[in-house]
Parts: C-alpha cells; structure tokens; sequence
C-alpha cells in the first residue's frame, strides 16, 4: 500500500484539448490525448486525494472514483474550473486549451465558395492566468508545451500567470509530448529551481510531479 501523500486534498486536474466550434459539423482543435491529465489524475487518486476531473473530448476512460466533468471549448473549460477553484487545495491544467477561438460561429453549415476563405479568430481567456491573480490558499500547477526557447518560455509563464509550478515539455521531441505514452519534463519552481526528468511513462512522470506537489503542500 502506498503511502497517501495526498490524502483528503482536493485536486483539480484538467486534461485532453477543446473545440471551438466553426459551425455545426466543423471545429479547430489539438493534439492532446487526454494521457498526460489521466495520469495524473489516477496517481492522484492513489495517493488519496479527492479528484476532480475535467476533461476535453478524448478516448479514454476515466480512473474510477474521480469526479468527472465533461466539458468541449475553452469557455465550458473556463466556467468549470472557476466553479471548482474555491474548493480546490491543489490545481493542475494539463488541458490543451484553446488560444483562440473563431470569431463568428455560423449556425448553418457554411457552404463552399468559389476561392479561399478567410476565418477571424479571436482570444479565449487564460484560465491559468486567471486562477494566478485569484487564487488564495491553492497550489497552481501549469503546463507549458513548447517548440522552441522552452525553459525561457517556462520561466516567463510561472511569473507571468503567477504558477507555483510549471511543467514544461518540449512538444517537438520524440517520445514527449502530445498523444504518446511517453513524455520528457522539466518541473519549474517559483524559487528558480528546476527539476529535470528522463523520458518515463506518462504514469511516472505523474509520480514525480505529485511528489514535489505534496512536498509543497508540507512547507
Ligand atoms: O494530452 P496528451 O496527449 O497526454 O499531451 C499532454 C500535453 C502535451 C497536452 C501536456 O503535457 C501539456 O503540455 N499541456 C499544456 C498544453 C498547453 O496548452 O500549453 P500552453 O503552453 O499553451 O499553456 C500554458 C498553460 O496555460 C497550460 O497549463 C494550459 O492549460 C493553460 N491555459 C492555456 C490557454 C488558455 N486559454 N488557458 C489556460 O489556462
């Protein structure tokens, strides 16, 4: 038996992508599998915590025992996290939200035209950035998927969203990433530490990230 590091804490784990919707047989999406966010969520578990989930449209099935909440765009996943905040003692946004979601959404199928099509985009919110400036007793654990400058991009995002920690992976190296059962992390802390982990199953890597969470949770 494992020792419950987590036990009776409440943790909030979003995970998969979202959609944001064009029309009604169209969306713009990502990558994301939901792997990275379920493991998290089942480790969490095992760990004693009390689990919420709330997860974008993937194919997998949820670990049993967390509370589960469906949502599809960013504004779904905006207002459910913020109906979760309050209650939570620890938050990790592994979801894959949405920058930028169409301007207009056209209620009819768009029909083809002759030529190209232009589509307008506009920003969603920042959750995570939101949760910075609002949070009062919660750990804030973000995630950061990066092509490039990764550790300058991870550092700007733990001060700029005010994050206790940052996962930052690199989404351009094999075996990292979205969709595999892999990834290659490095955890940014605010005091400027950083942790560096080998490649591992997504399963160990929520290990590790728990540990240091719980770690935190004791200071
Ligand atoms: O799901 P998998 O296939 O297992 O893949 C895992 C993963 C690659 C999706 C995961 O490891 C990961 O990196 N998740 C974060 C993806 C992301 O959107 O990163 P970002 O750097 O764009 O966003 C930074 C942080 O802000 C993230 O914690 C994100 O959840 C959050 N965010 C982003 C946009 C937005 N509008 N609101 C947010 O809160």
């Amino acid at each position: 038996k494992k020792p419950q590091l987590l036990k009776g804490k409440k943790v909030l784990i979003t995970a998969g992508p979202t959609r944001e919707a064009i029309d009604p047989v169209r969306f713009v999406t990502n990558h994301s599998s939901g792997k990275m966010g379920y493991a998290l969520a089942e480790q969490a578990i095992e760990l004693g915590a009390e689990v919420t989930l709330i997860t974008g449209p993937v194919n997998l099935t949820p670990p049993l025992n967390a509370h589960v909440i469906p949502v599809e765009s960013a504004a779904d996943m905006h207002g459910a996290v913020l109906s979760q905040f309050d209650s939570s003692d620890v938050v990790i946004m592994t979801a894959a939200v949405a920058d930028y979601k169409p301007k207009f959404y056209h209620v009819q199928k768009m029909k083809k035209q002759p030529g190209e099509n232009v589509i307008q985009f506009e920003r969603t919110k920042d959750i995570l950035k939101e949760l910075g400036e609002n949070k009062t007793h919660q750990l804030l654990v973000g995630f950061a998927a990066e092509t490039n400058n990764v550790e300058e991009y991870a550092r700007g995002k733990l001060e700029k969203k005010n994050a206790d920690m940052i996962v930052a992976n690199n989404v351009t190296v094999a075996g990292a990433g979205f969709g595999t059962d892999t990834n290659i992390v490095t955890i940014y802390n605010k005091d400027g530490s950083a942790i560096e982990l080998p490649k591992m199953s997504k399963a160990d890597i929520a290990k590790s990230i728990l540990a240091e969470v719980s770690r935190k949770q004791k200071e």
